[in-house]
């Protein structure tokens, strides 16, 4: 039986749902970006789901299916390969490790951690116990420790909830806080910032991304139109990231996912980026940031 969970009825952390999807589909690339053997699982029938859709986006658009597939997947694929490569060219000289909106993120199970890694995970319990029910089986590679928390919350419990957990203050740490931002308003992306910052001794890393104000725009438009499952729920965006870091003590550096390597040849000219009805003229774009507290 499928284990209850994230329904449509909160459908925030259903977006974690339909990521996890996206990188199950990302396993049936001839050339995978990353290895994730647990996204299907936990996906469940949403690869489905996004399969059948896409195939009729195909037929209407009369473009090959490959090429849909690689359009709606290629943002998540070359992020997850960005913050795993963050993670592995740091893991070996970090012990603790805080995934903030982890969501169905399976890092803590598949990366190759040095026994003694401490990862905090931080979501709401509905996402966090899911995970924990569709991976029962599987033994995390590092000590996982999921941590509840509502990260919007003005009182900051989830940073109290890390502590309790046993998060120390004076070690340097890395965060991950992929594809949350944009979900959050902004005053409650800055108390994140800021209590986060506060958390981290000179040496820690973060990763994070988020969106451009033109696409939390363009999100506020596809709500009105009833559509986009995802971008409708989008209140945050930031157009100069590396200033916005920069107020909190970190060194950042931005990416554009095409200049990711190159976009792992996601991002041909023969698929620009934009989408049937705009171009990318009108503000809209990601960002994709590595930074370092100093
Ligand atoms: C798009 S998913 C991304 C999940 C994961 N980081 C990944 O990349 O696969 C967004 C996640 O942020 C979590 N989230 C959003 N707002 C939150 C909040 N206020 N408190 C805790 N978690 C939140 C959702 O539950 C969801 O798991």
């Amino acid at each position: 039986m499928e284990p209850a969970l994230l329904h449509s009825s909160d459908p925030v952390s259903y977006t974690a749902r339909i990521v996890a999807a996206k990188r199950a589909i990302e396993q049936l690339h001839s050339a995978p970006l990353f290895q994730d053997p647990y996204a299907a699982a936990l996906a469940g029938d949403e690869v489905d789901a996004l399969l059948s859709r896409w195939r009729k986006v195909a037929q209407a658009q009369a473009v090959p299916l490959e090429q849909v597939i690689t359009k709606r997947t290629r943002y998540i694929a070359v992020r997850t390969k960005f913050m795993d490569d963050l993670l592995n060219s740091t893991l070996a000289e970090y012990n603790q490790v805080v995934i903030l909106g982890a969501g169905l993120d399976t890092r803590s199970y598949r990366l190759a951690w040095s026994p003694s890694t401490i990862v905090y995970e931080v979501d709401c319990p509905e996402v966090l116990q899911y995970k924990a029910q569709v991976l029962q089986d599987v033994p995390p590679a590092c000590i996982y420790r999921p941590v509840s928390g509502d990260l919007a919350a003005p009182d900051a419990k989830w940073a109290t909830a890390i502590l309790d957990a046993g998060y120390q203050t004076t070690v340097p740490t890395i965060w991950l806080v992929e594809g949350v931002v944009m979900y959050l308003q902004k005053q409650e992306v800055h108390l994140l910032l800021q209590t986060l910052s506060h958390l981290s001794v000179p040496g820690s890393v973060l990763g994070m991304d988020g969106v451009k104000v033109g696409s939390v725009l363009a999100g506020q438009r596809a709500r009105k139109a009833d559509r986009g499952r995802v971008v409708r729920h989008w209140q945050f965006g930031h157009d100069d990231p590396k200033q916005l870091l920069a107020g909190y003590g970190w060194g950042a550096e931005v990416f554009e996912p095409q200049d990711v390597e190159a976009g792992y040849g996601r991002y041909p000219k023969s698929l620009p980026i934009g989408t049937e009805t705009a171009d990318q003229d009108d503000g809209r774009g990601v960002w994709l940031v590595n930074a370092v507290k100093v």
